[in-house]
């Protein structure tokens, strides 16, 4: 078992953005943050990982970034992340933060000087190409929609981004880059920094022989991943800032690697790799999507949930481990695409919690999550603000691919912006958010879903985190036990033990919004169970004093975790 202190913390994620906005201009900031760190501390946190906070031009929201040494105009000044670091670590709380390495914003000024003339010393920075035949390169798309390549007419030759067209790809083949991009970590090392998440890293290598991809049906470019995602050379390049970097094992780094799953992931996080401690992976993401983005399809319990989380739990330590979420920045609320976010909120948002909380590996709260924030079901074409949206709208709509009507049903299921709507603190104008109308519009059902009525509410989401993190953090069975899964085969509950040094503890959750019963396993010895946490009132029916089979009667989205008093 070997201990870290980021094993054992509970995170929080925070799209500073949106969180909360101090000086009235309708964007989070980082005074901001820090006015609401007593109620992250208070809630059970220990670490945030904020989005980037880096000077950006924000076509992408941050992942733009034009000086990698400095703060956001719109977020603050070094000194207000100075003054965080302090807040925290006074605090006992940490930070991770978020580096977009993989390019920069088309106005960093490396890329500026790299599209000068073909023999500026920054040329390399990037990656540069001829056309072909009149037009790109090649045949990739981006995963934003478009071309992959634009063209700049000063220098005659394409240049490559894997997302939009302000964020071009830094070339890391080039050594002087790299050697500038350590440099830059470190930087922010010296100001405190606890940990890293490093954004798309497993496309830092592509194939330099640019073949065209294949085009897949319904897509107007061809699919270019096995040309830029996990090749080789990323780990080269990933080692190197390792070894360079964070040489004294202190702090925590993640990647965030699409395309990677449990059955793989250890080709970046087995320990002998010395490679990264965790990566941020997808298999959450597109649970219920249907095949195409404006149909949803019923959640199947086995193959979408228990196969992918309890992959994940059943990886030996030494491949590696792993973060615990369901939502970020670039997916949609939690309650909308796994639970309810109508009927059973409150229920599923709990059922959700539990299974978060007491599984092994570091959970990561996305902001709001606590409180049940759900998807903007009421954003109109308007009221959406991600870069991605109008590329794919030319890319889809305009050519008649897909209807507009089909188009925003899409968005309403798929788009990254539902989960970046602000914080919802009180019933106040603009949530508590902002005293002025916010960048993105308030999900309107902020009037009874907030922190401030549910600090209140001793039943609430919120309430129900804190006690769920406080058992978490009671029992190292859950951060560092032993993991089994029981009845795999129910297609409506999800099950599972954890242990540690005779200490067991037992959850149940029943995963849908009807009731359902399951049967304990015989060889679980209910006698004198404690029932630790559960999303219902639990009655006289669940006394253990029994021999045989027991059947449980679980209501919509029922969750339970008991602590097992009498178990060999
Ligand atoms: C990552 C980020 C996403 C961003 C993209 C480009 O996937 O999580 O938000 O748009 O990289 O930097
Ligand atoms: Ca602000």
């Amino acid at each position: 078992m070997d201990k870290k202190w980021w094993k054992e913390a509970v995170a929080y994620q925070v799209y500073v953005r949106s969180f909360k906005d101090s000086n009235g201009d309708g964007v989070g900031d980082l005074k901001g943050l820090i006015s609401k760190l007593d109620y992250l501390k208070n809630l059970g946190i220990d670490v945030l990982y904020l989005n980037p906070i880096n000077t950006s031009p924000n076509y992408d929201n941050g992942y733009d970034i034009s000086n990698f040494e400095d703060i956001m105009q719109e977020f603050g000044t070094l000194d207000d992340f100075d003054e965080l670091i302090r807040e925290l670590h006074k605090k006992n709380m940490k930070l991770i933060m978020d580096i977009v390495i993989n390019h920069t914003s088309h106005e960093h000024p490396w890329f500026i000087e790299s599209r000068k003339s073909k023999d500026n010393p920054y040329r390399d920075y990037y990656i540069w190409h001829p056309g072909y035949n009149g037009g790109p390169p090649n045949n990739w798309g981006s995963f934003f929609g478009g071309s992959a390549w634009e063209y700049d007419e000063n220098s005659g030759e394409y240049y490559l981004h894997l997302f939009s067209k302000q964020q071009p790809d830094l070339n890391w083949k080039s050594i002087k880059l790299r050697e500038d991009i350590k440099k830059m970590i470190k930087f922010w090392i010296n100001r405190g920094v606890d940990g890293f998440r490093m954004d798309a890293i497993n496309h830092l290598a592509k194939d330099f022989t640019f073949p065209d991809a294949e085009i897949e049906e319904g897509k107007a470019y061809g699919n270019f991943i096995k040309y830029v995602q996990n090749l080789p050379e990323v780990h080269e390049y990933i080692r190197e800032i390792r070894e360079d970097v964070f040489k004294d094992g202190y702090h925590v780094v993640i990647g965030e690697t699409g395309g990677i799953s449990y059955h793989n992931a250890s080709i970046y996080t087995g320990t002998s790799r010395k490679e990264l401690d965790m990566t941020f992976h997808f298999d959450m993401n597109g649970i219920g999507f249907g095949k195409n983005s404006w149909e949803k399809r019923p959640i199947d319990l086995i193959a979408d949930i228990k196969e992918k989380m309890s992959g994940w739990q059943r990886r030996d330590e030494s491949e590696g481990w792993c973060p615990l979420f369901y939502s970020n920045h670039d997916s949609t609320r939690t309650v909308s695409r796994l639970g309810s976010d109508n009927e059973y909120l409150n229920e599923s948002a709990k059922m959700l919690a539990l299974l978060q909380l007491t599984q092994k590996g570091t959970p990561f709260i996305y902001y709001g999550d606590e409180i049940g924030m759900t998807n903007a079901k009421e954003f109109s074409l308007e009221d959406f603000r991600d870069i991605a949206i109008a590329t794919r709208y030319r890319e889809l709509v305009e050519t008649k691919l897909v209807s507009e009507e089909n188009f925003l049903k899409g968005l309403h299921i798929t788009s990254r912006d539902n989960s970046r709507t602000p914080m919802q603190w009180d019933s106040s104008d603009n949530s508590g958010f902002s005293c002025t109308k916010p960048w993105i519009k308030v999900n309107s059902n902020y009037k009874y879903i907030n922190v401030e009525q549910q600090l209140q509410d001793k039943d609430s989401i919120l309430n129900f985190y804190k006690n769920l993190i406080s058992i978490r953090k009671a029992h190292p069975a859950f951060i560092y036990g032993s993991f089994k899964e029981l009845n795999h085969e129910h297609k409506e509950v999800y099950s599972y033990l954890r242990e540690l040094e005779g200490k067991c503890f037992l959850v149940i959750a029943n995963f849908f919004g009807k009731t359902t019963t399951y049967k304990i396993p015989h060889n679980i010895v209910m006698k004198e169970a404690e029932l630790l946490i559960s999303n219902y009132e639990i009655g006289e029916d669940v006394e253990f004093d029994y021999t045989g089979d027991l059947e449980l009667k679980l209501e919509p989205y029922e969750s339970r975790a008991y602590l097992l008093k009498n178990q060999p």
